[in-house]
């Protein structure tokens, strides 16, 4: 990993859903060029800390800093910069592959929407689909579709929750390299997952989220074996 700097930095953010305390002061930086996991037990927090970050939420306190630049409320700012796989694939079921990339291009003001719509079309491998509604698409086509969506406007910041959902081993494999060939030219990813071999086969660095606080960091050096890793994963669930 080059060292290029912070691309995003958490001070403090906490979250309140009803009357309870979802997140707890979280503080966390994401690098520039890093691809960083948050894992942590169903509950933890884990789909608000990703709300929260990307902007579908308002924390109730603490700062977000984009580039070093403070994240003002419903800010646009974050919306441009970050590029977010939700549990929602915000897709247009009456639309093609071809016909959502372009509209959403659109909304983005891109030049060469139809070289680049074609292009991710042809890497996610649903070119030879990219005129049929979606309407009927399986599950793992229309992730595939979702996908090509959120790399669309090439954003500086990838934030992916549970990507690997429903893909099979070719589109994981697909996903795995489009990643960290987007990691390789800078791009700053964050994943959530459960998936430890994903994990273990992207991270650079985790961190373990449980009860709405991060635990523990740490980096993924060529050294660590998944083994290692899953059994420091749940000694950090277990104590603290
Ligand atoms: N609208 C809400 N009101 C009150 N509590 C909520 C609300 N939404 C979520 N929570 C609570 O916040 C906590 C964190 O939920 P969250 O969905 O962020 O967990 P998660 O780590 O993503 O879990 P999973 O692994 O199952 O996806 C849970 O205890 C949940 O019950
Ligand atoms: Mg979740």
């Amino acid at each position: 990993m080059k060292e290029l700097g912070t691309m995003l930095e958490l001070k403090k953010m906490t979250k309140m859903l009803g009357d309870k305390l979802v997140l707890r002061n979280i503080t966390l930086s994401l690098e520039k060029g890093e691809i960083l996991a948050v894992i942590g037990p169903n509950g933890a927090g884990k789909s608000t800390f990703f709300k929260c970050t990307v902007g579908l939420l308002q924390p109730t306190s603490g700062e977000i800093f984009l580039d070093g630049e403070l994240v003002k409320k419903n800010s646009s700012q974050v919306k441009q910069r970050i590029g977010f796989l939700g549990h929602e694939s915000f897709l247009y079921n009456n639309l093609s592959p071809l016909e959502n990339l372009k509209f959403y291009g659109k909304l983005y003001k891109m030049k060469n929407l139809e070289r680049k719509a074609t292009e991710l079309l042809k890497e996610v491998g649903l070119y030879l689909f990219r005129d049929m509604p979606i309407r009927s698409f399986s599950r793992g086509m229309m992730q595939r579709l979702a996908i090509a969506r959120v790399l669309l406007p090439d954003p500086d910041i990838l934030m992916l929750d549970e990507p690997h959902t429903g893909l099979d081993q070719e589109a994981v494999s697909l996903l795995n390299t489009i990643i960290k060939n987007k990691r390789d030219s800078g791009t700053s990813i964050l994943i959530i997952s459960h998936d430890f071999e994903q994990v273990h086969a992207l991270a650079d660095r985790v961190a373990v989220l449980r009860k709405g606080k991060i635990v523990s960091t740490r980096s993924l050096g060529e050294g660590v074996s998944l083994a290692e890793m899953k059994a420091w994963y749940e000694a950090e669930v277990k104590s603290s």
